[in-house]
């Protein structure tokens, strides 16, 4: 099997859980967007296919949502919360260490695929601020410390 088909396979997997109505698109991108980490454009026609919806819909729901990739991105996602009270609490000089440690920017991925780099408004955690967001881990008063610690961690978890 092609990885076109699998992801195809996989798409229509998703859909049929869902139950396949129109409504459930949303629902079905996000599943989509678990299962391989972004939207592939296979995954995007083989829902549209299954779900009668017209390609160009399924991409402007894909597209209207900051938190839908069409970009294959990294097996760990660091999103850096810019919300007021983590900016208070120097968001900003974290994501300048985040950005030097990874060696990318906000929207990139690293060569090796490892690691992409995200910004977000808050995350509901202010009280913790500042906060990053590894994966579904919450990472909270976070410090330049913390970073090389965090993301030494996951780089030596990469290796094994
Ligand atoms: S502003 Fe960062 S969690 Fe609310």
């Amino acid at each position: 099997m092609s990885k076109t088909d699998n992801v195809a396979a996989k798409t229509k997997e998703i859909v049929k859980k869902h139950g396949g109505d129109k409504s459930t698109l949303i629902a079905v991108l996000q599943d989509i967007q678990e299962a391989f980490n972004y939207l592939p454009k296979e995954a995007l026609k083989a829902a549209g296919k299954a779900m009668n919806i017209p390609l160009s819909r399924v991409y402007e729901v894909a597209t209207f949502y900051n938190a839908f990739s069409l970009k294959p991105r990294g097996e760990h996602i660091v999103k850096i919360c810019m919300g007021t009270a983590c900016h208070v609490r120097g968001a900003a000089a974290i994501q300048d260490k985040m950005e030097r440690t990874l060696n990318i920017k906000p929207g990139e991925t690293t060569a090796d695929k490892k690691f992409s780099l995200e910004t977000v408004n808050c995350v509901g955690a202010c009280a913790l601020g500042p906060v990053v967001v590894i994966n579904t881990e919450y990472h909270g008063q976070m410090t330049m410390a913390k970073v090389d610690k965090v993301i030494g961690k996951l780089k030596e978890g990469a290796q094994q």
